[in-house]
């Protein structure tokens, strides 16, 4: 297995000293693990509740939410100094196609951050959660134009289909390079050399979100109307979406 340096980008081979260096060392901070696994959440959430009238308040609360998360994200992207950062791990396609072709040879390029094929669905995933949520607000609030009137939808399960090749990324990474991928999203660590651990994990900026999407989910709890099944008017929730549309049924009724 060869190791790339997450900071340097570089690929250089190591030297078998090397290889027998890596040993686990903490790569993901609380902030990213915070954002990642409440970004599951909210994007099941919003999938689960997607064709409820009922839960309608859910799945907005969920897409918004996510909209904070990617907004978050791209931020720390920016200003991180470590393996988080866009700089030290976006690389060119060509990168991302010579490291998927090192999956098929006996010694695959590790890297100790994203590699560069999982770093281009990463980008594409925050871009496609911010389109999808900008179509589902302007459905919402009848700003789309008629030709797009499918388009949150579409976004949405164009969305999917690239959560689906993440997990089969992530799956195929994990047995190729013998290193629970998901279970280093939850932990911090991954296998690395000596030197290239975070020295800081910055766990108060990981509570901060926490607590920041809690506090939002509060809000729109409280703020949302009662509805009386049958009585509701499509009162306003506090980020401008119909409420309480007085039925108790999924969108699918609406097309019977
Ligand atoms: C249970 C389902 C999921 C699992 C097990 C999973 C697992 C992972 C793993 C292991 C990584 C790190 C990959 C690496 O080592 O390079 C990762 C990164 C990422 N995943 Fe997932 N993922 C899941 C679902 C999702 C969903 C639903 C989304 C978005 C809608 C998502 C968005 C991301 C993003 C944006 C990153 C980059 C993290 C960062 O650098 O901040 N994942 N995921
Ligand atoms: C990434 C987050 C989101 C995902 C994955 C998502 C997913 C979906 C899906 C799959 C549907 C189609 C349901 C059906 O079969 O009828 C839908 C419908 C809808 N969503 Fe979202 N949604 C998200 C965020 C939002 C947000 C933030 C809003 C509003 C602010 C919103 C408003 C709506 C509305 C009004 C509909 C019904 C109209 C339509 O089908 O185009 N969604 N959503």
């Amino acid at each position: 297995m060869t190791t790339a340096n997450p900071s340097a980008g570089a690929s250089a081979a190591p030297t078998a000293e090397q290889e027998t260096a890596l040993s686990p060392v903490r790569i993901w901070d609380w902030p990213v693990r915070v954002f990642h696994w409440l970004a599951v959440a909210c994007f099941a959430g919003a999938w689960l509740t997607s064709e409820s009238e009922r839960l309608h308040l859910v799945h907005i609360t969920c897409g918004y939410t996510l909209a904070g998360l990617v907004a978050f994200r791209v931020v720390w992207g920016l200003l991180d100094t470590g393996p988080a950062r866009f700089a030290n791990f976006v690389r060119s396609p060509a990168a991302a196609w010579r490291y998927l072709c090192s999956l098929l040879s006996e010694r695959p390029l590790h890297y100790t951050g994203h590699n560069p094929a999982g770093a281009l669905a990463i980008v594409a995933l925050l871009g496609l959660i911010a389109l999808t949520v900008g179509l589902g607000w302007a459905t919402e609030t009848e700003r789309l134009p008629a030709w797009l009137d499918e388009g949150h939808e579409l976004a949405a399960n164009a969305l999917m289909a690239l959560v689906v090749v993440h997990l089969l990324g992530v799956a195929v990474g994990s047995l190729r390079h013998r290193e629970n991928l998901p279970r280093a999203m939850l932990t911090g660590f991954k296998r690395g050399l000596p030197g290239e651990g975070l020295k800081r994990t910055r766990a108060w900026l990981g509570v901060l979100i926490l607590a920041a999407v809690l506090g939002f989910w509060a809000w729109q709890w409280q703020s949302a109307p009662q509805v009386t099944p049958g009585l509701g008017d499509g009162a306003a929730t506090p980020l401008g979406a119909p409420l309480g549309q007085g039925g108790e049924g999924d969108r699918d009724d609406d097309d019977d």
